[in-house]
């Protein structure tokens, strides 16, 4: 009795193994996919970049660009998850492309404070950018948005919200024409 319990036993162990090994390979994947799929491929005609937001989960620095991000982390009042930044925004890639629609990387977008002070926020690979909720900028506050050349695409009226999208919308709003582009290489 004692050797086919062994060998079944045996067998089965491998199979688990095998099992595992598959279930790990499969999480690789999916982490792997995690990484950079939460975009999807759209015609040039849905978004200039190609490609849209389609992860409905939350907690990415990534999320939702060309939404309102500091209106939302407002209403969801959980800061530990969603802090409660003050500043934030997308760059992106066209004057009127739509929420989701992945926007421009390695913008750097400068804000100066009412007392001359500038800050900096590096746009990352969605476009969006957002500085610490606890970063004090004395309003109202003037931006900027400069490129790897120096180039630089400069807001002259001072504004006391640091919820740029909520400005830079699709259509425009509050007198903005449109979203946050790149600036113009000369
Ligand atoms: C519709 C609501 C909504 C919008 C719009 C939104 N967020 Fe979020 N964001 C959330 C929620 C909710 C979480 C927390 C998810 C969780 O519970 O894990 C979050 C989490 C984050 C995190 C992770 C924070 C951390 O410390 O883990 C970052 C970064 C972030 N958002 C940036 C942004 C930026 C930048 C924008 C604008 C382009 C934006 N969000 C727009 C709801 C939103
Ligand atoms: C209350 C509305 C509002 C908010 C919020 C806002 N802007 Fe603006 N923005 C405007 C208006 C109006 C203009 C056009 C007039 C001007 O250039 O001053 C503008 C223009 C700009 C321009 C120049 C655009 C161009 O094509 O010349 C940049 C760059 C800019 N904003 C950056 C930002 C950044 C970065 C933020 C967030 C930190 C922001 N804005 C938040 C209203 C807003």
């Amino acid at each position: 009795m004692q050797r086919p319990l062994t060998k079944h036993l045996g067998r089965s162990h491998t199979a688990v193994e095998l099992q595992l090994a598959m279930s790990l390979a499969v999480g690789a994947l999916l982490l792997a996919c995690q990484v950079d799929t939460k975009f999807v491929d759209v015609p040039h005609s849905v978004c200039a970049s190609g490609e849209i937001w389609a992860f409905q989960d939350k907690d990415n620095p990534r999320m939702n660009p060309g939404r309102s991000c500091v209106q939302c982390h407002t209403e969801e009042n959980d800061p530990a998850q969603a802090p409660i930044y003050v500043f934030a925004g997308t760059v992106m890639r066209a004057e009127h492309e739509g929420d989701d629609c992945r926007g421009v990387p390695s913008m750097n977008v400068i804000v100066t404070g009412a007392d001359g002070t500038e800050f900096s926020m590096p746009s990352n690979s969605a476009g969006n950018f957002w500085l610490p909720p606890e970063t004090e900028v004395l309003m109202p506050y003037t931006a900027r948005i400069v490129d790897d050349a120096g180039n630089a695409r400069v807001q002259q009226n001072p504004v006391d919200n640091g919820d740029c999208n909520s400005c830079h919308t699709e259509a425009g709003a509050n007198g903005a024409t449109g979203r946050l582009i790149p600036p113009v290489a000369p």
